[in-house]
């Protein structure tokens, strides 16, 4: 517990690395991976809306920038506007995107993802309904764990089999060279949300029956097999994060049980550094929590759960508020926060925290540009 009034939010974090270097970040506001849906040729290149989206959140003072879901692999991409790194002109725009971010006194991290079976989905923009996109609308043949659809609306999709897991398991690989070269101070793998990692650890939707399906050691081979091969890829002196759904929400799925153990051993045995905590996204259920701060119990659990381990710990969903944002921290739940929504309505969310939160004025992590706006 801190002994003064100095803000805990805006204080210092590193994230450790193998190497013991570790990542230092400015403060602990983290931002949460959102998809953009704004590559404009279906090619998973980033534009000008990237640039200004991040740069701005940059100036606003975030200590850690987590860019957008991102394809290892086009087949990967959860929908045709979506980012990808495996082409040498991404990997540019990366660059480009991260040196900014950079400027600005910001750390930043890619999240790396295979969606499965909820590839090639319809961009999440007003308007457009949920489901696959049509061919004619630059979605394909979605591959997965099994043959079923994955959710409603979503065409069924083509099983994989062993070597087309092992091809996933390179692009990952060949992905993190490229996030590496592109700058990235971090990746986040995403394993969260219904996307192809979790659909291969929940018993909800894994039916396979093979080595990577039925029992818990199976269904989680795939996630070990690929947390390894990136953490050969990307080099000891940056972290490695994980983006977790700590429960399914739903009798018979994932449980905080479950998945905590397994970052436990990630962490203590595979080198994960970061474990970010969220839920659900797999299987609708009107269980799912939403409101102020509603993972923040998940989040403490998981924290207790690597207590004796050097891993930084976070937690998103619904945390708007500087105030309880600092509680958080203070009583030791977490050691960061994700900030999603909060930071579109306001991209300098983490500046505005810092002003109300009563961190001096020379110590605002915004851009100094902004010095006059009088936090
Ligand atoms: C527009 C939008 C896009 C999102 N895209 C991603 C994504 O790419 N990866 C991810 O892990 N979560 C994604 N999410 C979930 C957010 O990262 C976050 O977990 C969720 O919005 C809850 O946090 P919040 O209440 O702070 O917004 C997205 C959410 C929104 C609103």
């Amino acid at each position: 517990m801190t002994t003064d009034n100095r803000s805990t939010l805006f204080s210092p974090l590193t994230l450790p690395t193998p190497d013991g270097t570790g990542l230092a970040l400015r403060n602990r506001t983290i931002l949460s991976p959102m998809c953009q849906y704004a590559v404009n040729r279906q090619d998973g290149v980033a534009t000008d809306w990237h640039l200004q989206h991040y740069g701005a959140i940059a100036a606003g003072g975030f200590g850690l920038l987590t860019v957008e879901s991102t394809g290892v692999s086009p087949v990967g991409r959860i929908s045709p506007r979506d980012l990808g790194i495996y082409s040498d002109e991404q990997e540019t725009a990366h660059w480009h995107l991260v040196s900014f971010i950079h400027s600005q006194g910001a750390a930043a991290a890619i999240q790396l993802n295979h969606a499965g079976g909820r590839a090639s989905g319809k961009p999440w923009l007003p308007g457009v309904q949920g489901g696959s996109a049509s061919i004619e609308d630059g979605g394909w043949q979605a591959v997965g764990m099994t043959d079923q659809s994955i959710a409603k609306g979503y065409r069924p999709t083509m099983k994989l089999d062993k070597a087309g897991i092992k091809q996933i398991i390179s692009d990952f690989t060949a992905a993190a060279h490229r996030a590496d070269d592109a700058g990235y101070d971090a990746i986040q793998i995403h394993a969260a949300h219904g996307y192809l990692l979790h659909q291969s650890l929940s018993p909800l939707v894994n039916t396979r029956t093979d080595e990577y399906g039925g029992s818990f050691e199976n269904r989680s081979r795939l996630i070990y097999e690929v947390v390894d091969a990136v953490r050969e890829a990307w080099p000891n002196s940056k972290p490695l994060g994980i983006r977790i759904s700590a429960t399914d929400w739903v009798e018979g799925g994932l449980a905080i049980e479950t998945t905590a153990p397994l970052m436990r051993d990630l962490v203590k045995h595979h080198g994960i550094n970061w474990v970010d905590v969220s839920s659900g996204g797999l299987v609708n259920t009107p269980l799912q929590p939403s409101g102020p701060g509603f993972h923040a119990i998940l989040g403490a659990q998981m924290k207790q759960a690597l207590a004796d381990t050097d891993a930084v710990v976070s937690v998103v969903g619904g945390i708007s508020s500087p105030e309880q944002a600092e509680t958080m921290l203070r009583t030791h739940q977490v050691d960061a926060v994700s900030i999603g929504r909060a930071a579109m309505r306001n991209p300098h969310w983490s500046a505005m925290a810092a002003a109300r939160l009563g961190v001096p004025r020379e110590d605002n992590p915004a851009a100094p540009q902004y010095w006059r706006a009088e936090w």
